[in-house]
């Protein structure tokens, strides 16, 4: 009987506590498959973070690594990139290692260059140059459904809307959505038992990343056009041009970065307010509110749990590092955190303090939060119009994932027509 194959994965992803991790530090966390996801992701996290958990606590899944359990930590370790460094972000560290993505794996100064470039295609006021194109989107969604009663809210609205607007954005065909899509679950929530495995579907799912965007990255190459890749394709890194390798990890970067980060979050979000018409009603009567709301949605529905990469021993809260250890950053515990937030499950649109690193924070933070807000902002003034009181189909069960993008599938919702 090969014993091996029937091991839980968790199982095969156990590593021996090192020397310097004490015993009561230790946790068992896989955060490919979080203890209580059956009920979200987000409850799921919730429960690490226990009156009582160490700030950083340690588990030896998923190769062994820390995690940071507080708002505090998440924020500051994010914000300080010259003793917690980019050069592997995911774990286990085998797929961190083989991700390839440009300028998330690279540490200021280096950085700096290609942010700048990201930035001028990216920035508010070019976002708010799409803003109709964004609305036309939504409504021509919603109304493709609205009068049927239901959607599948994942399949027929979230997979879709963010995808069509960013492949827009890109000058891309909405045909490619769909391999795209696979590609981006295969980055985020790598298929594979064992660290090695997951490593080798990131370095795949990588390289078809890479195999899509060399053939259109030589067709823009001098082009004239103002679509964001042409943009991306055409700026000067430090008064050169941009290096073919750079090219490819940074337009694969923003496809990724455009697809499956929106698509869930706004599944999260919907499915709460499918369960909660009480703060549905407060948008509804008061769009100030729903403006001001959009925010205290991303504090409370964080997807991204990413990893910095220790560069030196040192003691941090209390805690011994090692040079080369990784620690993990679960957004979501910044946005939930009772310490920082009153009542933190609870999405309250009046609230004052809406910390969160929901887009993380210091030199990486989120290039394509802008984008996000509004779509989120249009998506919500858009839906409501049409469709003010909706719920859960009897019966719902969605299906979560948890990974490096949370994930949630299976949606129904229902309304009066
Ligand atoms: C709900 C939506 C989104 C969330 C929660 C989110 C979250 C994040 C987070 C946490 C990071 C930091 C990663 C790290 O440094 O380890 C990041 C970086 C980034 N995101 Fe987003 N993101 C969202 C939407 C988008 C969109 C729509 C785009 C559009 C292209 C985008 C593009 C990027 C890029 C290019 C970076 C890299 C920035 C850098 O390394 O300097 N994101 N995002």
């Amino acid at each position: 009987m090969n014993t091996d194959t029937m091991a839980p994965p968790s199982a095969k992803h156990r590593v021996p506590v090192p020397a310097h991790v004490p015993a009561d530090l230790v946790r068992e966390i896989d955060i490919y498959a979080l203890d209580g996801i059956e009920e979200g992701v987000h409850e799921a996290w919730k429960k690490v973070q226990q009156p009582d958990t160490p700030p950083l606590v340690w588990t030896p899944l998923t190769g062994g690594h820390w995690i940071a359990t507080r708002g505090v930590l998440i924020d500051d370790i994010y914000r300080s990139p010259d003793r917690f460094s980019s050069r592997v972000i995911w774990v286990p560290r085998e797929a961190g290692e083989a991700y390839e993505m440009v300028p998330t794996k690279m540490d200021p100064p280096e950085h700096t260059p290609y942010r700048k470039a990201i930035d001028k295609g990216l920035n508010l006021a070019q976002i708010r140059k799409v803003e109709g194109d964004i609305r036309a989107v939504a409504i021509e969604l919603i109304e493709g459904f609205v009068s049927t009663g239901q959607c599948d809210f994942a399949r027929d609205f979230a997979g879709i809307f963010p995808v069509k607007v960013f492949l827009a954005i890109a000058g891309l065909p909405m045909d490619d959505a769909a391999g795209l899509n696979l590609l981006a679950k295969e980055m985020t929530r790598p298929s594979g038992n064992t660290p090695e495995e997951q490593g080798k579907s990131l370095q795949t799912a990588n390289a078809g990343f890479f195999a899509y965007v060399a053939p259109i990255i030589a067709a823009r190459r001098g082009g004239t056009g103002t679509d964001l890749i042409t943009q991306m394709v055409n700026s000067e890194i430090n008064g050169a041009p941009m290096a073919e390798d750079k090219l490819l990890g940074l337009v694969s970067l923003l496809l990724l970065g455009g697809l499956d980060t929106v698509v869930n979050f706004l599944s999260f979000m919907m499915i709460y307010l499918a369960r909660h018409p009480e703060t549905v009603a407060e948008m509804v009567s008061d769009p100030m509110k729903l403006q001001r709301g959009v925010e205290e949605m991303f504090r409370r529905f964080a997807v991204v749990s990413d990893a910095r990469y220790v560069v030196e021993d040192m003691e941090y809260h209390g805690t011994q590092l090692r040079a080369g250890d990784l620690i993990l950053l679960p957004t979501a515990l910044h946005g939930l955190d009772d310490t920082q937030h009153e009542n933190p499950m609870k999405v309250d649109l009046s609230r004052r303090n809406v910390a969160h690193s929901t887009f993380a924070q210091g030199p990486h933070r989120c290039a394509g939060m802008h984008l996000a807000r509004l779509e989120v902002l249009v998506m919500l003034q858009e839906w409501l119009a049409r469709i003010p009181r909706f719920s859960l189909k009897d019966g719902a069960a969605p299906i979560y994932h948890a990974g490096i993008v949370a994930a949630v599938e299976d949606i129904p919702l229902v309304w009066e027509v």
